[in-house]
C-alpha cells in the first residue's frame, strides 16, 4: 500500500502527465510512495454534447464548469474512500505555504478539483470543498499546474521519497528562513570564488556561516518571513 493517494479531477488530464513522470515524483510513484489517478467530469456529462460547463446566471464573460458531471464525478469517488481534504485549486483561495504542505504530507487520500474558465459553480464548493489554495498573487489558466505544484511539495516530504532523509529539513522556508548559498566544483569560476570557509573543513564554522547567510538573505529578500514568528 502506497504512503499516500491523491485524486485529481480535471478536465485537462494531460497538462498534469509530464510533472510526474520524471524525476524524483516519477521515482515516488515507482517506488509505490504515492499513487495519483485523474478523473475527467466529461466521462460523468450526460448530454450527448458531453457539456461541462455553461454561461453565469447574472451575465459576464467566462464559462462556469456546471455542478451535475463535477457533482457526479466527486460523489463517485467519495463512495469509495474517505478523503482526508478535498482541495479546490483557485487563484481566490488561501495561499498556499510550507507550513500547509508539511499539514498535507500527512494526509492518506487527498481529492483535487482543478478549476477552469471562471471557474466551479459555487455550490460545488459550498457542498464538498474542505480547502480552498492559491499558489500565489497571479492568475494561471487552469488549476493544473497549481495541483501539480502542490503535490509534487507534499510528495518530496513522504519518507523515503527524497535519498538524503534529511534533505528537506534545510529546505528554505522549514524555519522561516530562505536556504543559504551553496557551491560545488570548481573552487574558481570566471574569477568567482567559493567562500574560503566552506573549503576549510571547520563544522561547526560552515554552520554558523550558513545559519548567518540564511539570516542575511531571508531580511533582504523575505522580512516578512521573519515576523511571522
Ligand atoms: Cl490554484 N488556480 C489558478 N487558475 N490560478 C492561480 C492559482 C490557482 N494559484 C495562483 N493562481
Amino acid at each position: 500500500m502506497p504512503t499516500m493517494r491523491f485524486d485529481i479531477i480535471t478536465l485537462l488530464p494531460r497538462l498534469m502527465e509530464s510533472p510526474f513522470a520524471d524525476s524524483i515524483m516519477k521515482r515516488a510513484i515507482e517506488n509505490n510512495h504515492v499513487e495519483i489517478h485523474f478523473y475527467n467530469p466529461r466521462d460523468f456529462a450526460t448530454n450527448k454534447y458531453k457539456q461541462v460547463d455553461d454561461y453565469q446566471f447574472g451575465g459576464g464573460a467566462g464559462m462556469v464548469i456546471m455542478c451535475e458531471p463535477l457533482g457526479e464525478c466527486i460523489e463517485q469517488l467519495l463512495k469509495q474512500r474517505k478523503y482526508d481534504n478535498v482541495i479546490y485549486m483557485t487563484p481566490d483561495g488561501n495561499r498556499l505555504n510550507q507550513q500547509m504542505i508539511n499539514g498535507f504530507s500527512l494526509n492518506k487520500n487527498i481529492l483535487i478539483i482543478c478549476g477552469h474558465y471562471k471557474g466551479i459553480d459555487q455550490r460545488i464548493r459550498d457542498l464538498y470543498v474542505t480547502n480552498e489554495i492559491s499558489i500565489g498573487d497571479y492568475v494561471l489558466s487552469g488549476g493544473e499546474l497549481a495541483a501539480a505544484v502542490l503535490c509534487d511539495a507534499v510528495i518530496r516530504l513522504i519518507p523515503g521519497v527524497l535519498n538524503d532523509e534529511t534533505s528537506a529539513l534545510t529546505d528554505s522556508f522549514q524555519d522561516n528562513l530562505l536556504a543559504p548559498p551553496v557551491y560545488t566544483r570548481p573552487v574558481e569560476y570566471k574569477g568567482l570564488k567559493v567562500p574560503d570557509v566552506l573549503l576549510g573543513g571547520n563544522h561547526a564554522e560552515i554552520e554558523k556561516w550558513r545559519m548567518d547567510q540564511s539570516i542575511e538573505r531571508t531580511k533582504l529578500r523575505r522580512p516578512d518571513l521573519l515576523n511571522d514568528g
